[in-house]
């Protein structure tokens, strides 16, 4: 039997139900900041991500997928969004528009050759957005928000923010020769990758996956200390807006990202559940302003984060937060002859239309066996077609949860559903939760409830 690559993963049934409603409370969160969709090639060219993330980098030296294709080209999969954006926005001359800062946000499937493990796949889906043109560090303070808003919105309460700043240009010249200096005498204690990148790209020693727990990296100087006074002055612009906005972060020095483009702010967001595992962080970002003038385009300030959707499911999980999951139908349509079977799939034609979930039998089961497919469904209601009811223009619907019979005329049967439906919605809050806005309000956000219910469905507040 053919099996799926390692790393991969096949997302269905319940879980693909919860990647669905993660995506859309993502689509929502990035609306409501003014972010507009955008979607690049799964390939660029291989000198893109070379040049963009760099040659030192795990990601580049170790993960990328490449091939040549047919026509010779040297091709790449994508590891990341961040490359393909600013290509896309200097190709397109976005910066042009006079509507700047460009705001995008993008939600796709990234390929890196990675040791698979827990929230570690060579297959990934990230979602991420990127600013591109402005070096307000307000724009710094509200990437980071929305990032941890998105979370938030999804009901994750575990979360810790990690901030750091680079600096600029100077700062990171500086603080490059004070690694140099540092660990050029411990040289021979460091793994084999790691003195190549010593006079390479010292930088990238402290993220080393092999060396991680080396006692030499912890004690090794931090950025922090040699920032000059303008990126100093900035950090603490972004910390400020951040204050001001009340989302809580931590200031840690060790961030310093494993990709090349950064500088001034960079972030973390970790998950702090139990098993989530310590070496994976849930979404990470930062400034590059470099990258789109190293690309070939102009001098563009630019900041982004991304998450990996894999990731965020699973902290979820491990939370056990209780997600608004449609995982019931409205109405079940049982028959037992093939002129009912006619009328079930006229009538679900018609009732799906007017907007409901329905479902029907399809394998031949007997009525027996179709009361039980209706349990396993979770239908609100059930109706067994027989030809005598449609005859007299009726049908008879059951209520699946209460067993109540009612015979309703076929005429009536839209307003019938629709109405108890209704009523069956407003009587319990979809979430779970201890929401206590008395008007089942279920959307977290502009809700008074006290309890902040995350389920993103209809809401009923009257203060919305
Ligand atoms: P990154 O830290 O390489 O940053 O990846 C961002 C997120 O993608 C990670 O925090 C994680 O959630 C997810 N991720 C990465 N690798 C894997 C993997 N092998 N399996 C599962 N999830 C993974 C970037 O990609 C930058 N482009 C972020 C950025 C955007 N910076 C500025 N703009």
């Amino acid at each position: 039997m053919i099996q799926k690559q390692k790393g991969c993963n096949d997302i269905y049934g319940r879980e693909a139900k919860i990647w669905k409603y993660v995506e859309s409370v993502i689509d929502a969160t990035m609306e409501k900041y003014n972010y507009t969709y955008i979607r690049t090639p799964l390939f660029e060219a291989t000198e893109l991500f070379h040049r963009g993330i760099g040659e030192g980098t795990d990601i580049v030296s170790k993960e990328t997928y490449d091939f040549v294709d047919r026509g010779g080209r040297n091709i790449t999969l994508r590891p990341e969004g961040t490359a393909g954006v600013v290509r896309s926005y200097i190709e397109n001359k976005m910066y042009g528009d006079p509507n700047q800062p460009v705001k995008v946000y993008y939600n796709g499937t990234m390929y890196r050759y990675e040791r698979p493990q827990s929230g570690r796949d060579r297959e990934l889906t990230q979602f991420g957005m990127e600013v591109l043109g402005s070096d307000d560090p307000l724009t710094d303070a509200e990437v980071i928000s929305l990032a941890v808003n998105i979370y938030k919105m999804l009901g994750l309460k575990e979360i810790k923010v990690n901030i750091n700043s680079l600096g600029d240009k100077e700062s990171r010249d500086n603080y490059r020769e004070a690694l140099v200096n540092y660990f050029r005498p411990h040289i021979n204690e460091l793994c084999e990758d790691c003195q190549v990148r010593l006079e390479k790209n010292p930088l990238r020693i402290l993220d080393c996956k092999v060396d991680c727990d080396n006692k030499i990296l912890k004690a090794a100087p931090k950025t922090l200390d040699y920032l000059n006074e303008a990126s100093r002055d900035r950090f603490e612009k972004v910390q400020d807006y951040l204050d001001i906005m009340g989302i809580k972060y931590e200031i840690n020095p060790n961030i310093v990202r494993g990709l090349d483009y950064y500088n001034h702010t960079v972030f973390e967001v970790e998950a702090k559940v139990e098993g989530f595992g310590s070496n994976n962080v849930l979404g990470g970002g930062g400034r590059y302003n470099g990258l789109c003038s190293q690309l070939g385009g102009p001098e563009t300030p630019c900041i982004g984060f991304a998450s990996g959707l894999g990731r965020i499911v699973m902290a979820l999980e491990l939370e056990k937060v209780k997600l608004p999951i449609i995982d019931e139908i409205d109405l079940f349509l049982m028959y037992v002859n093939e002129d009912e079977k006619k009328y079930a799939a006229y009538l679900a034609q018609e009732l799906r239309l007017a907007g409901f979930i329905v479902d029907t039998e399809y394998t031949g089961r007997g009525l027996k066996a179709q009361f039980k497919q209706a349990d396993r469904l979770k239908a609100k209601f059930t109706c067994v077609l027989n030809s005598e009811d449609l005859n007299n223009n009726e049908v008879k619907v059951k209520n699946n949860k209460t067993k109540e019979e009612e015979i309703i005329s076929l005429d009536a049967l839209i307003y019938y559903l629709d109405e108890k439906l209704n009523t069956m919605e407003d009587d319990d809050c979809c979430c779970d939760d201890d929401c206590e806005c008395e008007d089942g309000c279920h959307c977290g956000d502009d809700c008074h409830c006290v309890d902040d219910c995350h389920c993103g469905d209809d809401c009923h507040c009257h203060d919305k």
